[in-house]
């Protein structure tokens, strides 16, 4: 019998990118296809920073050049930031796999298939930025996505809001006009692979609406005015309009919900 908990954990350590994807795809398949067992007595172990590559060059946010669609390289850097995304939400996967003990196995079953899904999105960028002459690796980065992890590291109900409920819900509003920008300019290669990313991601963020309002029941509290309380203490700067709306109604968010999105975005 295998231990998600574990595989979750050999996931995370794997620093190389070639054995971080193999391994995510071999446990995200485990998972899927066998009984598994739930280990819920040792506590999982803090993690700072998952197994990562020395490249890309973790840089403050505001330090990342902007370049436009025009040029290849502009392009090449669209894609690798996306790539980027991809292979960190890899390791949010597998995190919401390792560090959260005692809830139900589809909860576990979700967050592998998410694992599985963003290793495939992970490949099909990392192939497209070797047809520009490029690898992940080849521009510099920011590590946003897992300082949102360490900080809902203690709280499934904050990681579930926090993560798939802002963070992966955010590429469901800035994918569109990504799309539209590279459609703009004869790049449909890379209009067909975000495409798929930006439809499968709507069942990233519907997880994480599930789970959420799960872990609401459990604690007793209001999920609409818990996850406005969140946005508002962690993640106001992250909601900007144009909001993707059919996508996020698709993905779990209520129509009272997307309104006060909007008004929180405003205010
Ligand atoms: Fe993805
Ligand atoms: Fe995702």
């Amino acid at each position: 019998m295998i231990d998600i908990h574990v595989l979750a954990k050999q996931c995370l350590a794997a620093a190389s990118v070639e054995e971080k994807l193999a391994r995510s795809a071999e446990a995200a398949a485990s998972i899927a296809a066998r009984d598994f067992r739930i280990e819920t007595r040792a506590e999982p172990e803090p993690i700072d920073q998952p197994g990562r590559p020395s490249r890309p060059r973790l840089v403050p946010a505001r330090q990342l050049a902007q370049r436009g669609l025009g040029s290849a390289e502009g392009r090449a850097a669209l894609v690798h930031a996306v790539a980027h995304i991809e292979f960190n939400a890899i390791d949010l996967a597998w995190d919401a796999v390792y560090r959260f003990r005692g809830m139900p196995r589809e909860y576990y079953r979700d967050w592998a298939q998410v694992a599985a899904d963003e290793t495939r999105h992970f490949r099909m960028l990392s192939a497209r930025l070797a047809e520009m002459d490029h690898a992940y690796g080849d521009f510099d980065a920011h590590n946003g996505l897992w300082e949102m992890a360490v900080k809902t590291s203690a709280s499934c109900l904050e990681r579930m809001a926090l993560v798939p409920r802002v963070l992966e819900a955010r590429g469901l509003d800035v994918t569109p006009g990504m799309i539209a920008r590279l459609r703009a300019v004869g790049d449909e290669r890379t209009v067909g692979i975000l495409e798929i990313i930006l439809r499968e991601e709507v069942a990233h963020v519907a997880a994480g609406s599930r789970w959420f309002e799960w872990c609401c029941a459990r604690a007793g509290v209001d999920a609409q005015e818990t996850f406005a309380r969140l946005v508002a203490e962690h993640a106001r700067g992250v909601l900007k309009p144009p909001f993707n709306t059919a996508a996020r109604r698709a993905a779990g968010f209520g129509e009272q919900e997307i309104n006060r999105l909007m008004r929180q975005s405003a205010a």
